[in-house]
């Protein structure tokens, strides 16, 4: 069977898209689905990633996913490129200022492969960006929640 390849993607790729590509693989195992499923992460910009290296996962985001038991290795930042639209089968963003960068990097959207997050939920919006508030437990609960739905949605 085809995997199913899914890109989750935010602005730094430092904290939010890279929580979901642990939490969705945490969640995919759990169900013993690994087989399914191929998932990374990446950023609509180049502003952690420095000289061609990518920042590691922001360590207040680190923090928050080890009291899950969600260990993120040397995740680094990588930058999302317009060649990747072929190759994967979902690119999910976590705002809609994600959702406009990946439209601008791949010039539209031919195969209908965008997708935001919370729309696979019942409450849609935004994940909230700890960025800017400094609040990592909600944006992982809002990134759990999206991604159970996600799941949920994959495999009916
Ligand atoms: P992320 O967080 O998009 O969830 O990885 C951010 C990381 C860096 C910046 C903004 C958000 N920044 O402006 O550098």
């Amino acid at each position: 069977m085809k995997k199913i390849k899914i890109m989750f993607v935010c602005h730094g790729n430092i904290c939010r898209s890279p929580a979901a590509e642990f939490i969705m693989k945490m969640l995919v195992s759990e169900k013993g689905l690994q087989h399914m499923f191929e998932i990374a992460s990446s950023a609509t910009s180049g502003e952690e990633i420095h000289l061609g290296r990518g920042n590691p996962v922001y360590p207040p985001m680190r923090r928050e996913l080890s009291k899950h038991g969600i260990d993120c290795g040397d995740k680094r930042a990588v930058r999302l490129r317009s060649d990747d639209y072929d190759k994967y089968d979902l690119f999910i963003g976590m705002d809609s200022a994600n959702i406009k960068n990946m439209l601008y990097i791949f010039d539209g959207d031919r195969k209908g492969k965008i997708s935001k997050l919370l729309d696979y939920t019942s409450s849609k919006g935004d994940v909230a960006d700890p960025w800017y508030t400094g609040v990592f437990d909600r944006a992982v609960n809002d990134i759990f929640r999206g991604c159970e739905a996600l799941l949920s949605h994959l495999t009916k």
